[in-house]
């Protein structure tokens, strides 16, 4: 018997085969299309397209697995956050969907700020209103687009596009739903208070579950798409990061991780929500019954070095490209990176916010470029540890995960900036693999996530922080802290063109 996890990523979805004991067995990807940027700062892409990929990895994953769809008990869903995905009254996509990191919509976040008061926003969702988040994208599709507002009947987040299209049903989870800046995250349930006040309709949004439990049951049309079996149960599953911090056994305090995919997310566990007074940090639903998390996100992290990559070394592999920053010196002879690409979440939740270089000579060389972008992502993330440890959320080790954590080097470096030991699992599968532990749990295979996590999640490697480099990256880090306050004025020029 398997257990299925899916992730809609941002670069792809991937497909995950485990068995009861957590251990997996087989894992397909099939990538997405590239997200399309208008404009600076706006990023889309297609709904129809996350589907056709899921379908692809599910129908790989079988293949590779010799499996029929009889054999999968049940399905977890995880995936990018945030995103809005438009439906028709016939279900159609009315829209690309504007995705996590697009950042268009300051003047709708103006707007609710003015319209509701950041009060009882904060009161309605225990956060404040940001960009990134779902609300605000609706909203400047409704002053943007009018016609594709009225068209609207239904709201759903990546993830839960896939889901309807596997179950019929429209459906989110605690943890997801938390991002859409329409969720009451105290209560887990949504804000009817907030949703009235900014003028919706409350049928637009799906039906929300706790994430362990079941939110529907696959089609017949879906099962003959994805060679899966018709009746199959789908678990309510998570946002990645909340699916990822399951498959990474963050399920308790002390121990948080670090997971650099695109985006990268510190994330702690808490047994009740817990506040920023200055809001850089989420305060979201767990994909646990009863528990909360914290989570910081930087949101040019692998993203930084997919795009030096993209634009400055085409072709050249990732590992290569840290073999050579490994070349360079730490601190990269005095060069900095803001890894502001996409504007800022944590700490700056600053829109307009843009990336760039500082401190560059003659001298430096492409080593240290790329040294110093994986720097930058790292102060960055430091960051974001750092507004979680002043909330007195213990910090005993980070887990480390994604993309960025497969260089031995970058998880070295992180230690070091950090402070902290940095762990490595037996398992680096992040958030498919979360997503089919829900799955496991939602069967009854374990009675609590909890459980489950303790019982398949293992450390395996832990790199200890090197005094010298720890003193140096400390130094780099306060240089890193006066960028931001410095150029902001800049970034606002930027913006107004002058
Ligand atoms: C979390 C976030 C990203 C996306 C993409 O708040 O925006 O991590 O979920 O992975």
């Amino acid at each position: 018997m398997f257990w299925l996890g899916i992730d809609i990523g941002t670069g792809g979805s991937r497909a995950l085969l485990i068995d009861e004991k957590g251990r997996v067995h087989h894992a397909c990807t099939a990538p997405h299309e590239e997200m399309t940027m208008q404009r600076p700062l706006w990023a889309e892409q297609r709904p129809e397209n996350w589907w056709d990929a899921a379908q692809q990895a599910i129908r790989g994953v079988l293949a590779q697995a010799g499996a029929t769809g009889e054999s999968v008990r049940a399905i977890g869903l995880s995936g990018q956050m945030h995103g809005l995905t438009l439906l028709d009254e016939r279900d159609e996509v009315i829209r690309p969907a504007l995705i996590w990191c697009d950042q268009r919509s300051q003047a709708q976040v103006d707007w609710i700020n003015l319209k509701v008061g950041k009060k009882k926003v904060l009161d309605c969702i225990a956060n404040p209103v940001l960009t990134g988040f779902t609300l605000p994208k609706l909203l400047w599709v409704r002053d943007n687009e009018p016609k594709s507002f009225e068209r609207m009947r239904k709201v759903l987040l990546p993830k839960d596009y896939v889901r309807f299209r596997l179950t019929g049903e429209y459906a989110s989870d605690v943890s997801d739903a938390s991002g859409t800046a329409m969720f009451d995250v105290v209560n887990r349930r949504w804000s009817n208070e907030l949703v009235d006040a900014v003028g919706l309709n409350r049928s637009i949004l799906p039906y929300v579950y706790e994430s362990q439990d079941i939110s529907g049951r696959l089609t017949g049309a879906a099962a003959h798409a994805t060679g899966l079996q018709e009746g199959t149960p789908v678990v309510g599953g998570g946002g990645d990061q909340a699916a990822g911090a399951v498959g990474n056994g963050i399920v308790e305090s002390g121990i948080v991780s670090c997971t650099i995919g695109t985006s990268g997310v510190v994330f702690a566990h808490t047994s009740k929500p817990a506040y920023d007074p200055e809001g850089r940090v989420h305060t979201f639903c767990h994909a646990v019954r009863g528990a909360w998390h914290v989570m910081g996100v930087t949101q040019g992290a692998g993203l930084s070095l997919q795009w030096f990559r993209n634009q400055l070394a085409p072709g050249v592999p990732y590992d290569s490209l840290t073999a050579e920053a490994a070349t360079a010196a730490p601190c990269s002879q005095g060069l900095y990176w803001m890894p502001y690409l996409m504007g800022e979440r944590t700490p700056h939740l600053d829109a307009a916010a843009r990336g760039g270089w500082i401190g560059i000579t003659a001298k430096h060389t492409r080593a240290d470029l790329i040294r110093s972008v994986l720097e930058g992502v790292s102060y960055s993330q430091k960051d974001c540890l750092d507004v979680i440890e002043g909330m007195r959320v213990p910090v005993n080790s980070v887990r480390v995960s994604g993309g960025g954590a497969q260089s031995p080097f970058w998880r070295q470096m992180l230690s070091d900036v950090f402070a902290k030991p940095v762990v490595t699992l037996d398992m680096q599968e992040g958030s498919a693999y979360g997503a089919a532990i829900l799955a496991l749990v939602g069967s009854g295979v374990f009675g609590t996530v909890t459980e489950a996590c303790h019982a398949v999640v293992h450390e395996v490697k832990c790199v200890y922080p090197r005094p010298h480099e720890t003193n140096v990256y400390a130094r780099g880090h306060k240089i890193y802290t006066t960028l931001y306050p410095t150029l902001k004025p800049v970034y606002r020029l930027i913006q107004n063109g002058g």
